[in-house]
């Protein structure tokens, strides 16, 4: 299966530090409408997200050894090293990279194929699963993120707390998340999270994305880099 490019790249600056950027979003800011508004994406994607690629570039330059690190090396050395705020910025900025790849505008899209079956296998129907979901996220405790993931070949749903990813757990791989910070919904839904994502999960789950993930590689699909891995991904890409 062909692997996507990176959404971005982390380039140096002046002083030989990483520094990451903020990704386009997939679609236009109007195109989740009326599930998501473009204000929130202006909001979300725009101010919060941002903010999360600016202070992980201020933080990651007092760090000794990352200069040319991917952002999902960063994010593991600051996990290490204890760098508690470094950690959080750099793992909401992937968390967020991933999110928006996995939402597409409504077009009536379901699951198809390899993933349409370890649904069924593991939850009995995509009903079944999105409800699981809905009420994973409603359930969930102040801010955090609803994940699905693929662990040793069978679908599980989970929840991470604050800024915490799969990427910090063995065992986790990425196939989908929800964002159920109240930045994500308090706009369009206001304190209502089950409404939110009952009309995400309802229309707006880009399933394709969700299905390429099976290959173990979610992670990388948000990560950025310089040359080498990027490299790398499109010589597996074009194999
Ligand atoms: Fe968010």
């Amino acid at each position: 299966m062909a692997v996507k490019p990176l959404i971005g790249h982390s380039f140096t600056n002046g002083d030989g530090a990483v520094a990451f950027e903020l990704p386009d979003l997939p679609y236009a800011k109007d195109a989740l409408a009326p599930h998501m508004s473009a204000q929130t994406l202006e909001f979300h994607h725009g101010r919060h997200h941002r903010a999360y690629v600016k202070k992980t570039n201020e933080m990651v330059t007092a760090q000794q050894g990352l200069e040319g690190a991917t952002l999902i090396e960063v994010i593991e050395a600051a996990k290490a090293r204890g760098a508690t705020n470094l950690f959080n910025n750099s793992a909401q900025l992937w968390n967020h990279s991933f999110f928006w790849q996995c939402l597409s505008p409504a077009q009536g899209q379901e699951p198809s194929g390899k993933l349409a079956q370890l649904i069924d296998d593991s939850f009995s129907s995509t009903d079944a699963m999105l409800k699981k979901l809905v009420e994973e996220a409603e359930s969930h405790f102040s801010n955090g993120w609803t994940w699905l993931i693929l662990n040793r070949g069978k679908l599980e749903i989970s929840s991470l707390h604050d800024a915490d990813t799969p990427l910090a757990h063995d065992g986790m791989a990425p196939l989908f998340t929800l964002d159920v910070w109240e930045h994500a919904y308090y706009i369009d839904y206001r304190n209502e999270r089950p409404k939110f994502a009952n009309a995400v999960l309802s229309n707006l789950v880009n399933w394709e994305f969700v299905a390429e993930n099976l290959d173990g590689r979610g992670g990388r699909r948000a990560d950025q880099d310089g040359d080498q891995l990027a490299e790398s991904l499109r010589e597996t890409a074009d194999s």
